[in-house]
């Protein structure tokens, strides 16, 4: 049995995390960086990157001890080396790379998109490839069939913002705070989703695609028009989102043969009406829904651990002269 390492660092939350390849995750430590962003509404990657050095040494060490581990019995160590923003991503491979080279364990490369898209196999032990894969993030939205390790292709991708973005421009627009997801989640409770009418981004198109910039700048038209409650454009833009997800997913399910399960990871599913309509949509489908527990779905480093025990098992390791990179479609 193999034990993994995992190290993220790749935007706004440092972690480390210790995960075996029968899907054991024997500890993960994680430090968000909240507090340093809240006063500029978003992430500052200098900050961050800053953060990341002083975090993650002691989040390893805290990881290893609650294991009650020692480096010497880990088998590979895992770090995301893309994408993200460049200077957390080079914190975290920088500390693998030197991790490995002291200890002389092999060194294993994870694309933090591979991260989420494997992240669900780690909470699921009966999901099995092919599946169909929506991956909404602060950074990304796209529609991934997961047909193994290391093969995916993608479907669908956004034109303009990712969903998680569109979550986090509407917080600001509407004074509800940082981070914006759970924000405009919890304000939404407090709404009616059909108070104001916004679009719905290429719903029904032929064309496989997202777009939530139009949606954006509608909730800036709603709030100028002053005639709103915020509760109530919260509540419209989450129902909207919602819609354009559904309706994106379904034609891509329509397209894509032999799956057997709709899979949703990224910090937007953590948004409860996302995981209902998604869930509903794979019912009528007759297909499986599986969804990985929240604190998985945002960014962690067990799954960059399980990904690690995944490309590890496969025999896919990496050079210490791997680079960091900011762009890295899966
Ligand atoms: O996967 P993640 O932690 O980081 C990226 O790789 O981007 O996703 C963070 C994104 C943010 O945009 C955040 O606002 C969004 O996920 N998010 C949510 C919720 N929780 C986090 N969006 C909607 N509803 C939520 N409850
Ligand atoms: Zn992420």
């Amino acid at each position: 049995m193999a034990l993994i390492l995992g190290l993220e660092s790749s935007c706004d939350e440092t972690a480390a995390a210790l995960v075996r390849d029968d899907r054991t995750i024997l500890a993960h430590k994680l430090a968000g960086q909240e507090a340093e962003h809240a006063p500029y509404g978003g992430v500052v990657p200098e900050i961050a990157a800053r953060a990341h050095v002083e975090i993650l040494g002691p989040l390893v060490e805290a990881a290893l001890a609650e294991a009650g581990a020692t480096l010497a019995d880990v088998d590979a160590i895992a770090a995301t080396a893309g994408p993200g923003l460049i200077g957390g991503v080079m914190v975290g491979l920088v500390t693998g790379k030197a991790l490995a080279l002291a200890t002389g364990k092999p060194l294993v490369a994870v694309n933090h998109l591979e991260g989420h898209a494997l992240s669900p196999r780690l909470a699921d032990p009966e999901l099995e490839f092919p599946y169909l894969l929506l991956l909404v993030s602060g950074g990304h939205c796209q529609l991934l069939l997961v047909r193994g390790v290391g093969d995916y292709r993608r479907l669908a991708t956004t034109i303009d913002d990712a969903a998680g973005e569109a979550f986090d421009k509407t917080a600001k627009l509407l004074g509800l705070g940082f981070p914006g997801g759970p924000a405009v989640e919890r304000a939404a409770t407090k709404g009616d989703p059909k108070a104001v009418p916004l679009p719905r981004p290429l719903v029904g198109s032929a064309e496989p695609h997202f777009s939530f910039a139009g949606l954006k700048s509608a909730v800036l038209r709603a709030r100028d028009a002053g005639t709103h409650a915020p509760e109530d454009i919260a509540a419209s833009f989450q129902q909207a989102v919602v819609d354009c997800l559904i309706d994106r997913t379904k034609r891509a399910l329509a397209q894509a043969e032999g799956v057997t399960a709709l899979v949703v990871a990224g910090g937007v599913a953590a948004n409860q009406s996302v995981r209902h309509a998604l869930e509903g949509l794979a019912g009528d489908a007759g297909m499986r829904f599986v969804a990985p527990p929240l604190w998985l779905c945002t960014d962690n480093a067990a799954m960059i651990g399980w990904a690690g025990a995944e490309r590890f098992s496969a025999g896919l390791t990496d050079p210490l002269d791997i680079a960091a990179r900011a762009r890295w479609p899966l």
